[in-house]
């Protein structure tokens, strides 16, 4: 068959978001680095399939003074260097007429009367209603004062009106409990949570979604998907690359900060959640909420049994020397901030009991790759597992998230030939494979989410700062322990030896992607 009459059979029936109403996105930082990568682009890709709707405009804001010529050329830039279509001439022309450029400082609620009067013209040349999103594209210690000046300068109105006002915010939401309920309350003076889209783009990925199509759309999964059937569940996401130029954020966050406590617990309450009665955005974010809430608190001694933490040293790259962390430029020479994390939990409900949870984040290690592993049972040791000196292998369910998105299930079989000689062997689907490699961009799926007014693939307030509470305790151990040495391990390896030694504690060992 061929792959588009296949992708069209696939996915008849399933309702994609649908964005109708006109809108205008005004992205606070639209000359910023998010905006040139991510943002432009995906509304571009957007638009050139037809899922924007049929009147909208696009207004980028910052202190510079930029006309909105020289604010289309910074678009077409980072559609070319980062779309994942090139532009072409007359459908990139045509886009471009919606984009423009206003002129604001965010913490100054003065100067967003000139704004909002550029907002009010553009909308009436365009025929929009005045239904906006606004997209906080800057840095999260601008969050507070810009919700604050749209509140003085009046440009939302109440939930419910005859035109909407939504409000999309960017991870990191604080950098601690008390900060992120801080952020949110002062959110919260403004913004009704129904209009409060809070982004982890990890849920927009394609294979991230696929994780409950894969858990409840399928007969043979959700039956062994408990402590009965599985020893333990792995997830790794790993990065390559070393700080880079994120030191003065990094150096005060770490990867538990950066990668646990919100992409990688998202990813275990996809895995871990229990089926939601529906697909309504409240119901799947409350059993959401559940995993996270079954997490058995990890505090004081605990944290040193069940979290490593490490830094990386001088180690090669793909060949090439790379400095360590505390050699990179903008990093504290002294600094005790962590580059990895491996951590056991448990998800103590009925489902979870007693099944580790092993995460495991880091910069610098071998190669960027997410992956979800869920390791099985292995079998009795009689038949073919009867020989203590060469147990089977366990069946492996493997998520990858990226690169190289897909599944794959290791199971044994037997090899060709007259002696009985077993070998796991992979049933393997790519996406690249099966549908092209049209997948859309995570930020795509979420900008239009946002336009249809879907919340379901948004964190939830109450999400968050669960996630927040569940990781205060981990922080504060580490805090405490102002001299205690931190393992390192050398750039380009899978982390260091007491992260290995942590999994083996559970008789298992790291999947390396
Ligand atoms: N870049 C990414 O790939 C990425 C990925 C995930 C999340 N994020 C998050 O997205 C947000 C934006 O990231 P980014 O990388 O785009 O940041 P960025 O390039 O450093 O900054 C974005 C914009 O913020 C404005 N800004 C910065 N400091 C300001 C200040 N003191 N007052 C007023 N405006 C200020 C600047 O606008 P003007 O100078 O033009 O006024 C700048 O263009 C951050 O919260 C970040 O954590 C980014």
């Amino acid at each position: 068959m061929p792959e588009a009459a296949l992708v069209e059979r696939l996915t008849t029936g399933l309702t994609p978001p649908i964005a109708t109403q006109p809108v205008t996105i005004v992205i606070f930082g639209g000359a910023g680095d998010l905006a040139h990568r991510k943002l432009l682009p995906a509304l571009y890709n957007l638009y050139v399939d037809g899922l924007l709707p049929p009147r909208f405009a696009v207004v980028g804001v910052g202190r510079k003074d930029t006309s909105d010529p020289e604010y289309r050329e910074f678009a077409a830039d980072g559609v070319k260097k980062f779309s994942r279509r090139p532009p072409e001439a007359a459908t990139w022309q045509h886009f471009a007429e919606s984009v423009y450029f206003g002129g604001a400082a965010l913490e100054d609620a003065s100067s967003f009367a000139p704004l909002g009067a550029r907002l009010d013209t553009i909308e009436h040349e365009r025929d929009l209603p005045g239904n906006r999103i606004y997209y906080l594209a800057i840095p999260p210690s601008m969050f507070v004062p810009t919700v604050k000046s749209l509140q003085r300068a009046r440009f939302v109105g109440p939930p419910g009106g005859t035109t909407f006002a939504r409000l999309i915010v960017e991870k990191p939401i604080g950098n601690d409990l008390e900060s992120a309920r801080a952020i949110d309350d002062a959110i919260a003076e403004v913004f009704d949570e129904r209009q409060i889209y809070r982004i982890d783009h990890y849920l927009g990925k394609e294979t991230v979604q696929n994780i409950l199509v894969l858990r409840f759309a399928n007969s043979i999964f959700e039956p062994v998907f408990n402590r009965r059937y599985i020893d333990h569940i792995q997830i790794t996401v790993a990065e390559e690359e070393g700080v880079g130029t994120r030191a003065g954020y990094y150096d005060h966050a770490g990867a538990l900060r950066d990668m646990v406590q919100n992409h990688m617990l998202q990813l275990l309450t996809l895995v871990a959640m229990e089926p939601p009665r529906s697909l309504d955005a409240e119901v799947v974010r409350d059993r959401k909420l559940d995993a996270i809430l079954s997490l058995r608190p990890i505090e004081g001694a605990a944290v040193d049994a069940h979290v490593v933490r490490a830094q990386y040293t001088a180690g090669f790259n793909m060949g090439t020397p790379v400095p360590g962390y505390r050699q990179e430029p903008g990093v504290d020479p002294n600094s005790r901030t962590e580059t990895f994390v491996a951590l056991k939990a448990y998800i103590d409900d009925w489902r979870w009991a007693g099944t580790p949870f092993f995460l495991r984040t880091g910069k610098r290690l071998p190669k960027r790759a997410s992956e979800i592993s869920i390791e099985f049972r292995e079998v009795p040791p009689i038949l073919f597992n009867a020989d203590p000196a060469s147990p089977l292998d366990p069946t492996v369910l493997s998520i990858r998230i990226q690169p190289d998105e897909g599944f794959a299930l290791l199971i044994n079989s037997k090899i060709p030939g007259p002696r009985i000689r077993i070998y796991p062997v992979k049933m393997d689907f790519r996406y690249g494979a099966t549908f092209g490699n049209a997948s859309p961009e995570a930020y795509e799926r979420l900008l239009l989410d946002v336009m249809a007014g879907d919340q379901t693939l948004f964190m939830r307030r109450d999400a968050v700062e669960a996630a927040w509470r569940w990781v205060t305790p981990i922080l504060a151990r580490w805090a405490d322990e102002k001299t205690a040495p931190i393992p390192t391990y050398p750039g380009g390896e899978w982390g260091p030896p007491e992260a290995a030694r942590l999994i083996a504690s559970a008789g298992a060992k790291w999947r390396n992607p």
